[in-house]
């Protein structure tokens, strides 16, 4: 009984198997990451090149070096975070809160716990250019 339905649990799993089966790493949607954007950043945070709010503008903050912005006062603490914004170090940045990832900013976040959810901003401001 269980073998004849072999082949139907095979394709079952094929369909399947890309929704919820590992994801690959940061494959996220970029049209529900800006939702999360708006509900968890955007009180603090622009996408407007050169418009920054009670933090810096995140306009092409993929790929940016931490800190590094001309026209926004830092903290010395992100000043001299010394790392670059892949979308590793915006993974591991948060998800936790920011002044654990970097003791003294002035960031008051506590951190997004849901995997998904960041991969969806990271794919979201990835697309910020
Ligand atoms: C309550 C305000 C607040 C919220 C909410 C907030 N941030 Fe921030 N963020 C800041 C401040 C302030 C800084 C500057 C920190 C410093 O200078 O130490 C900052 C800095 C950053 C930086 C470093 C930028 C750079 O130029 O190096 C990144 C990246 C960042 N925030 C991402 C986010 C993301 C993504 C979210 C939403 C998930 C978020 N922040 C939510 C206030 C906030």
């Amino acid at each position: 009984m269980f073998l004849r339905r072999l082949p139907l649990l095979a394709a079952a799993a094929l369909l399947l198997g890309p929704i919820v089966g590992p994801r690959p790493a940061f494959a996220g949607d970029p049209s529900a990451g800006k939702d999360v954007f708006r509900s968890e950043c955007s009180e603090c945070h622009s996408l407007r090149e050169g418009r920054n709010k009670k933090g810096p503008s995140l306009f092409g903050i993929v790929g940016r070096h931490a800190g590094s912005l001309p026209d926004y006062r830092y903290t010395d603490a992100l000043k001299q975070a010394g790392w670059t914004w892949t979308p590793q170090k915006l993974q591991w940045y948060l998800s936790q809160p920011a002044r654990q990832a970097n003791p003294g900013t002035r960031m008051k976040y506590d951190g997004l716990d849901d995997a998904e959810q960041r991969d969806d901003l990271i794919s979201f401001l990835g697309t910020l250019h």
